[in-house]
């Protein structure tokens, strides 16, 4: 397929965001420790800077689900890797670069929310309610209902365009009036 990729959000339009959101998680999670998720791999720019924006002590830790588990009808969880440490007690903060049809999540709510953490929520850089088929609310969102397929700023195609700095839309060659990327 040939493309090109449009750029819809800059690194500035999403530095203002990511620093809104660290304020509400802030303020929200005021005293308290939060311990950071972060979904590999598309998460990773969005949480390095997010929890850079924190004013309250975090811990980091790493989950990566695979990429087919929207495809999973057994009903199991496709996680390819674990977090390192146990979550139960703690006030975990699920750190997610873009939420669509919510089937990733719900399979990994399940099997989190059975740990018994203190506490649940997410935080999304992208959230599409309008593509959702499971019944997934985010806690804290970036950007909403953002049209097309995206990439940069963590995000890819093929595991390609994630170091891009920006969030741009593939948009198919015929249908672009872009320079050729
Ligand atoms: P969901 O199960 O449909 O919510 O899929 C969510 C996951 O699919 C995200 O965490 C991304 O890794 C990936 N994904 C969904 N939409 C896009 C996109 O537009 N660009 C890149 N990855 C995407
Ligand atoms: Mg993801």
């Amino acid at each position: 397929m040939d493309f090109t990729l449009r750029e819809i959000y800059s690194p500035e339009r999403i530095n203002r965001e990511v620093q809104r959101l660290a304020r509400e998680i802030s303020s929200d999670y005021h005293g308290k420790e939060i311990t950071v998720l972060v979904i590999l791999k598309g998460a990773f720019i969005f949480a390095a800077d997010l929890v850079r924006k924190l004013t309250v002590p975090v811990t980091v830790d790493f989950l990566e689900i695979s990429s087919y588990c929207g495809m999973d009808s057994t009903g199991k969880t496709m996680m390819v890797k674990d977090v390192g440490h146990p979550i139960q007690g703690k006030d975990v903060l699920i750190v997610e670069d873009i939420i669509d049809q919510g089937l990733c999540l719900s399979v990994l709510l399940q099997d989190l929310s059975r740990r018994n953490p203190a506490s649940l929520k997410i935080c999304t850089l992208i959230d599409n309610r309008k593509r959702r088929t499971h019944p997934i609310e985010a806690d804290y969102v970036g950007i909403r209902d953002v049209c097309g397929f995206l990439v940069g700023y963590g995000l890819d195609m093929d595991q390609r365009y994630r170091e891009l700095p920006a969030l741009y839309e593939v948009v198919p060659s015929d249908k672009s009036d872009d320079v050729p990327h």
